[in-house]
């Protein structure tokens, strides 16, 4: 069901004083950063509320990223589940993930701000691959920091960045994944603020970045009610998106905020969460600052931030944003997990009853779902799951795992 052509509301609620989400949020950066980011706060609050940018901004995640995306029902697998099953399908936009919506708002703002290069940082490549590929479309020059971890496990999105005339730059520091990525990226943003826009890929990072991803991202959300209320006559009883840093989930959540659905963020449980070896900030994080902003993070006794673990590279990030750290605080979201095996389950299990093949990070969703359905999810129940990618990237790593062999 795709619904009428996507109409961006007006701005949601800004986070207070200095971007904060209750205790979490703010902006803990090197002295050189703050004039950016108030010229960037500034921007985004004029832009978000000027009808002229949004029109410009409707205008290309339709024409350009394909939007509204359809929400599918999903028959067999809810039948399997004794659940009713719905799908929003980010992984039908141009790019093949939610990560285009957000791109497309940053590169209106960095050429608003008259800026004519843009860095990102990529753990599975999606923000990365996105982001290349709107510098390509608006003519800015683009680099992207990539942990050389990631740079071999996601192989094919490298290739489709180069291609896309980005420069990807391997970082070998630290556990060599999405945290060192991002260091590596506020360093070169500290050296060329002038010129440069740091174009952040989730609800991270110092204010106003939580704030603007989410609202940039909300679009998912505010579809998805209409979509779910047309085919539902009613909300779901229950709202579930995998969280890395969090973009689709808030992107998601904010649709529903202020509805009686159950709102359910599900994270890396890697290999256990006893093991140590798994990527659930929100469920054994403590808080911290990271990145520019005081979050929950994985850490050790001494604070010192731990590596995350995930199969998925997207949602091998040891923080969230401040705003989930907010909604587990006051339980207005619940913050649950699924393990790498259960997340290769999902994929293989959506894949078989409804020819979707979920990139591996909403495959962490699909796999909890299959995990609680008649336990924590009440059998009969409604449930809407955003399916934030889709799972091209990530079949020779599966291939690998399951068979031995490389593709
Ligand atoms: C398809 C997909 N889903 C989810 C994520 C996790 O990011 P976020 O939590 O910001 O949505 C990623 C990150 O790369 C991704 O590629």
């Amino acid at each position: 069901m795709r619904g009428s052509p996507v109409t961006l509301e007006p701005p949601g609620p800004e986070p207070t004083g200095l971007g904060r989400f209750g205790e979490f949020g703010g902006r803990f950066v090197p002295e050189t950063l703050v004039p950016a980011l108030i010229d960037l706060e500034h921007n985004f609050r004029e832009a978000w509320a000027s009808e002229v940018f949004r029109a410009e901004l409707t205008e290309l995640l339709t024409s350009y990223a394909g939007r509204p995306t359809p929400v599918t029902e999903c028959h067999r697998l809810s039948e399997r589940l004794g659940l009713r099953v719905l799908l929003k399908r980010e992984d039908l936009t141009h790019t093949g993930s939610h990560k285009i919506n957000n791109v497309l708002g940053q590169a209106l703002l960095t050429r608003r701000m008259q800026k004519q290069r843009v860095i990102a940082e990529t753990g599975a490549g999606q923000h990365g691959v996105a982001t290349a590929t709107v510098a390509a479309l608006f003519g800015l020059d683009c680099v992207v920091f990539m942990g050389a971890v990631d740079v071999e496990r996601q192989a094919l999105n490298v290739f489709r960045m180069q291609s896309l005339g980005a420069d990807v730059v391997p970082v070998t520091s630290g556990s060599a994944t999405l945290k060192d990525a991002i260091n590596e990226a506020l360093r070169d943003w500290v050296a060329t603020v002038d010129t440069t826009h740091y174009c952040i890929g989730s609800v991270v990072g110092p204010h106003p970045y939580p704030w603007m991803v989410r609202e940039f991202q909300r679009v998912v959300g505010d579809e998805a009610r209409e979509q779910c209320r047309a085919i539902l006559g009613t909300d779901p009883d229950l709202v579930v998106a995998c969280v890395g840093g969090g973009s689709n989930a808030i992107g998601t959540f904010a649709g529903f905020l202020d509805t009686s659905a159950r709102l359910v963020g599900v994270e890396a449980g890697g290999h256990g969460l006893e093991s140590g070896q798994h990527g659930a900030s929100v469920s054994r994080g403590v808080p911290g600052v990271l990145h520019g902003s005081r979050s929950l993070f994985l850490q050790d006794e001494d604070g010192q931030i731990l590596e995350a673990h995930s199969i998925s590279a997207g949602l091998d990030y040891p923080g969230v944003g401040p705003e989930h750290a907010e909604l587990a605080a006051t339980g207005r979201a619940e913050y649950a997990f699924a393990t790498d095996d259960e997340a290769v389950a999902g994929f293989q299990l959506l894949s078989v009853t409804e020819g979707i093949v979920p990139a591996l990070e909403p495959a962490h969703a699909i796999g909890w779902l299959a995990r609680e359905s008649g336990r924590a999810v009440p059998a009969g129940s409604t449930v809407l799951v955003t399916l934030s990618g889709r799972g091209d990237k990530d079949v020779a790593l599966i291939a690998e795992r399951l068979t031995g062999e490389r593709l």
